[in-house]
């Protein structure tokens, strides 16, 4: 499939220097940086001040329209209230909103005024949201009218939270802690003095799912910009007359590194929709509004591809000029089914909250293998890992471990408050990923699996631990797995494995009773699908779960040796 391309990867690859990026964002080794003014105050000084940075829909088709001033301004307006608060620099402040034009601009307010941003998905429940901001210690917490009940829940447990923001109070009666602030009512601030941050100061807090132990805080620092521009620019193809258009949500790093600082330190004009799936839906917006790059998930693919063809040619979506996807692997049927239905194939980008940035991807102009990741992207040094020995495997075919080398600018320069779990990320002076891929013979990167516990759900990784910790408090469950069961759809879904105390019998509504406290107490996508009632979770010597087992039963596969698992 031929395309024009405003970059040739061989080109790029040559002489690659992360400095290019620098040039382009005018800035110089030693300069304050901050994601904030990079992404509204230099676009609007570049001449495009007027120029749409954020078109926003919600469901009801209701829209709002901000240029890169009005973005510049309300920004200012943010940060100026969270200064006013007494917010300090470094403090955390989180973002727990649906994906309203106040989590957007909001995110550019909190770095502006030196804060870092803990944006979280809005669908979480009161545990999933307390274990995140009592480890943050975040300080303040910007929410919506609708969430602010599970934010009350749990503030007594929070002595930290200082202030609970409600952008869309309205008259609603306000308690204890909250403050109302409705961004586009507030008097503007036309000049903020934006907090002098510098390269490695802290920027965004996302919190990811590891093995063990609850959701850990990948720490960005203001640097990462360095790659997000570039990555957006060349693997999104982004250019000055694109509508940009993607899915994810701000809660989950491809909501910030491209649903924010990418496109926008681009100076591009985005689009938002701020609705649940819907093929229809999602089809006459691209139609309205002309998208013309499109960034998706393999798990919103396949829901498309299940809603049939003939949807697809109801709607004018010749604007589409640029396909790309994240999250999950994407299977080689998602790409033949791009080409077929939009005339174009979606492009497979790998990378993590922890990465910051894509690095391993399918190029523009690439020939695209389906169902391969792609290669690395220029400036990341990849390869794949023996596991024993953690020397590169250097022969096509062989599976092992994702490696990246360490230095590129967007890689988290740490684990919130764990500096044990971020050091265990760096074997033989490469990163690690938790992934297993194999390397063909022209170089390109196929994706194996995880190479850890973390289920994979519809593209979101949500971990056991906090799944099993979740059910044991649940009154009936004495003990408790959680693994992924493979799903069409999803990819993977959550599946429980219960023992129950005594006095408890097995019911289906028992089953349903237990998803619904998962549902309500972590999120939507951490519920089980599936709970298996069992005497029989397999355990170590020492008394450890070992989800391999129920996971290999699940999927099918040989468990292989235990026998030095067993004996931990
Ligand atoms: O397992 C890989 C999978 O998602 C993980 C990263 O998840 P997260 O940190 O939440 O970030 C998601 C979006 C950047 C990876 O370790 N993953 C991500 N992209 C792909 C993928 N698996 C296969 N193919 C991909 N393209």
């Amino acid at each position: 499939m031929t395309e024009t391309v405003s970059f040739s990867y061989q080109d790029l690859l040559e002489n690659f220097d992360w400095s290019v990026s620098e040039r382009e964002l005018g800035y110089k080794k030693g300069d304050r940086l901050n994601i904030g003014w990079m992404c509204s105050d230099r676009i609007c000084r570049l001449g495009q001040a007027g120029k749409p940075a954020l078109i926003w829909e919600d469901h009801q088709g209701r829209e709002k329209r901000f240029t890169y001033n009005d973005v510049r301004v309300l920004s200012n307006t943010v940060a100026h209230f969270l200064v006013s608060l007494g917010i300090h620099p470094g403090e955390r402040v989180c973002l727990f909103m649906d994906r309203v034009p106040e989590l957007y601009i909001g995110f550019l307010g909190i770095l502006k005024a030196g804060a870092v941003a803990q944006p979280l998905y809005s669908a979480f429940g009161d545990e999933s949201l307390f274990v995140r901001l009592c480890n943050a210690d975040t300080a303040a917490i910007v929410t919506q009218r609708k969430h602010v009940h599970k934010v009350r829940k749990i503030r007594e447990r929070l002595p930290g939270l200082r202030h609970i923001v409600v952008v869309d109070a309205g008259d609603a009666p306000l308690e204890n802690r909250e403050i109302s602030l409705e961004m586009e009512e507030a008097a503007p601030i036309e000049h903020f003095d934006v907090y002098p941050t510098v390269a490695e100061s802290p920027s965004v807090l996302h919190y990811t799912s590891g093995t063990t132990g609850q959701p850990k805080g990948a720490q960005h620092v203001h640097y990462s910009i360095v790659s997000q521009y570039l990555t957006a620019k060349c693997v999104l193809d982004l250019r000055p007359e694109d509508v940009y258009w993607c899915n994810a949500d701000p809660g989950w790093v491809t909501g910030t590194s491209y649903g924010i600082i990418g496109p926008w330190a681009n100076g591009i004009t985005q689009v938002v929709l701020d609705s649940g799936f819907s093929a229809e839906r999602w089809y006459k917006f691209m139609e309205k509004h002309r998208v013309t790059v499109w960034y998706s998930a393999p798990t919103a693919i396949r829901m498309l591809m299940r809603e049939g063809d003939e949807l697809v040619r109801q709607h004018d979506l010749s604007s589409l000029r640029h396909l790309c996807s994240v999250g999950e692997p994407l299977n080689a049927e998602a790409v033949l089914w791009s080409r077929k239905v939009f005339g174009k194939e979606f492009h497979d980008t790998f990378w993590q909250t922890e990465t910051g940035c894509i690095v391993i991807t399918n190029f523009p102009g690439m020939a695209v293998k389906p169902g391969s990741m792609g290669k690395p992207f220029p400036g990341i040094t990849a390869t794949v890992l023996d596991p024993s020995t953690y020397e590169p495997l250097n022969q096509a075919g062989a599976t092992g471990l994702i490696a990246l080398r360490p230095g590129w600018p967007s890689l988290i320069r740490s684990y919130w408050n764990d500096e044990a779990g971020y050091q265990a990320k760096f074997k033989n002076g490469w990163y690690l990923c938790g992934d297993r891929a194999s390397i063909d013979a022209d170089g390109y990167y196929w994706f194996v699996g995880r190479d850890d516990d973390v289920i994979n759900t519809g593209g979101h990784l949500v971990g056991p631990f906090e799944i099993e910790s979740a059910l044991l408090e649940h009154p009936a469950v004495a003990e408790s797995a959680a693994v992924a069961k493979p799903d069409p759809v999803n990819m993977e879904v959550v599946k429980a494995f219960v023992s129950l105390k005594p006095g408890y019998e097995a019911s289906d509504d028992l089953e349903l009773e237990i998803m619904n406290y998962i549902r309500k107490r972590l999120s939507p996508i951490a519920m089980p699908q599936e709970i298996e009632v069992t005497n029989a979770i397999p355990k170590t010597r020492s008394g450890k779960i070992v989800r391999r087992v129920l996971r290999c039963r699940e999927f099918n596969e040989p468990v292989g040796d235990l026998s030095t698992i067993m004996d931990d």
